[in-house]
């Protein structure tokens, strides 16, 4: 599907709504909850069987979704702030905590899931030039250079990137509690 051209208008999220995507181990969408669908502004069956990466913002560093799918390739969840793209070429932020999941008998990675939700304002505010920085960086010398400044800024601040994010949404962990209980009614 031919990917829309990006607008600069943003969609506004209802604060108490979620948002969840699962998608198999290749990252290919096996399924949206409503409020996933009614955003992305595509109907269910276009976005069932194509690769998440659909609704990929191109202000979206690519280092961002590397260190995202390096950890849960892991078996472990981590929490980012991601930016992306509708159908109508539209924006909106979420704090997103992707987790994967093993099966039983083989432990092997089978799927992964997304849960999110609309993310504060200043954590948008204080991302958006960190994320431009990392995207100016990749245009010129790649991925490795941009991991290398984000890995540099990270240690400047003294954090971790859990951390980071972390003290970026704030909330003290009401983020990693609601995202705890999604996982338990979706995971
Ligand atoms: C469960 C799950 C949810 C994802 N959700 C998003 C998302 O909301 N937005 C996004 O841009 N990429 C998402 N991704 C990552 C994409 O698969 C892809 O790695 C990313 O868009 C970068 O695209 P690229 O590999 O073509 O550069 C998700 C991946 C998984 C496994």
């Amino acid at each position: 599907m031919q990917k829309p051209t990006p607008k600069n208008e943003e969609i506004i999220l209802d604060p108490k709504r979620y948002i969840v995507s699962k998608t198999d181990e290749k990252g290919v969408i096996t399924y949206g909850n409503d409020y996933f669908v009614e955003i992305s502004g595509y109907k269910e069956s276009e976005l069932i069987g194509q690769p998440h990466n659909m609704i990929r913002h191109p202000d979206m560093p690519r280092v961002v979704f590397k260190l995202m799918w390096d950890r849960i390739q892991n078996g472990q969840p981590i929490m980012a702030l991601v930016k992306n793209m509708a159908k109508d070429g539209r924006y909106y932020w979420v704090v997103t905590e992707f987790e994967s999941k093993r099966d039983k008998l083989t432990n092997k990675i089978i799927s992964y899931t997304a849960f999110r939700k609309a993310a504060p304002r200043d954590a948008i505010k204080a991302i958006e030039p960190v994320y431009a920085k990392l995207r100016e960086i990749e245009a010129q010398s790649g991925m490795e250079g941009a991991q290398n400044y984000l890995l540099g800024f990270l240690e400047d601040k003294g954090l971790s990137y859990d951390e980071y994010i972390n003290q970026l949404v704030g909330n003290k962990g009401l983020f990693k509690i609601f995202f705890a209980a999604m996982k338990k009614l979706f995971g």
